[in-house]
């Protein structure tokens, strides 16, 4: 499973770029809104974390209608070849995708929070759809439910699409998406954080260590 960052923060994306576990970053308004005061204009910082991550970098188009949406996603491209569009689900972000996939401009078709809408994005040529589950989980629905779902009709029917498992919000949540196959978990900092540790993990070291001063002179390699 590839594993993007689900943040605009560039000192985020650096930390945890240098680990090499990284494929990609999303960013939305919200997102972009929390790195206020830091960036010049959008295009600064979506380049910034392009030159960072060197994988797709989606960004968020914000236009209603869909020549407005593909107006913002031909400058978007200009700024990087990593740069993917992200389109909300729409009927006027249907139009602007297929307009998009033949411009050959790379899309992620966002907010999508069933399955026939995945399916929908799909055929207008979405590269990326992004279903975000942990909002479907707070309406008391499963989110991961519209993961299996979307999973088994791109499977039946050889798209090429490939699915961003979003709004995560526990490491359970990459777990399960990992477990049904999903191409993609796009990852908060402090999910990905989380990932990382385990209590066991450190008590073992520190066992360990305290071991290694009972033979230290001998423990030479
Ligand atoms: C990613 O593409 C989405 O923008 C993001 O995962 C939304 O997450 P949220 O529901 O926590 O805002």
């Amino acid at each position: 499973m590839k594993i993007f960052l689900d943040t605009a923060n560039v000192d985020e994306i650096k930390k945890m770029c240098e680990l090499g576990i990284v494929d990609g970053v999303t960013t939305n308004p919200t997102l972009v809104s929390k790195e206020k005061g830091k960036f010049k204009n959008l295009s600064e910082l979506i380049g910034t974390i392009c030159d960072v991550v060197k994988g797709p970098v989606s960004a968020e188009a914000i236009s209603d209608d869909a020549n407005g949406i593909v107006a913002e996603a031909e400058k978007f491209s200009k700024i990087s070849n990593y740069v993917v569009v992200k389109v909300a689900m729409t009927t006027e972000g249907l139009k602007a995708v297929k307009i998009l996939s033949k411009k050959g401009i790379k899309t992620n078709m966002t907010l999508i929070f069933s399955a026939n809408q995945a399916l929908l994005a799909a055929k207008a040529g979405a590269n990326y759809v992004s279903p975000f589950i942990g909002r479907i989980d707070d309406t008391g629905h499963e989110g991961m439910q519209v993961i299996e779902d979307i999973q088994k009709i791109f499977s039946n029917y050889a798209f090429n699409t490939e699915i961003i498992v979003a709004s995560i919000r526990h490491p359970l949540h990459v777990l399960e998406a990992a477990k049904i196959g999903a191409d993609i978990s796009t990852i908060p900092f402090n999910v990905l954080d989380k990932m990382l540790k385990h209590p066991l993990t450190d008590i073992g070291i520190n066992k360990f260590k305290a071991d290694f001063e009972k033979v230290k002179d001998a423990y030479k390699i």
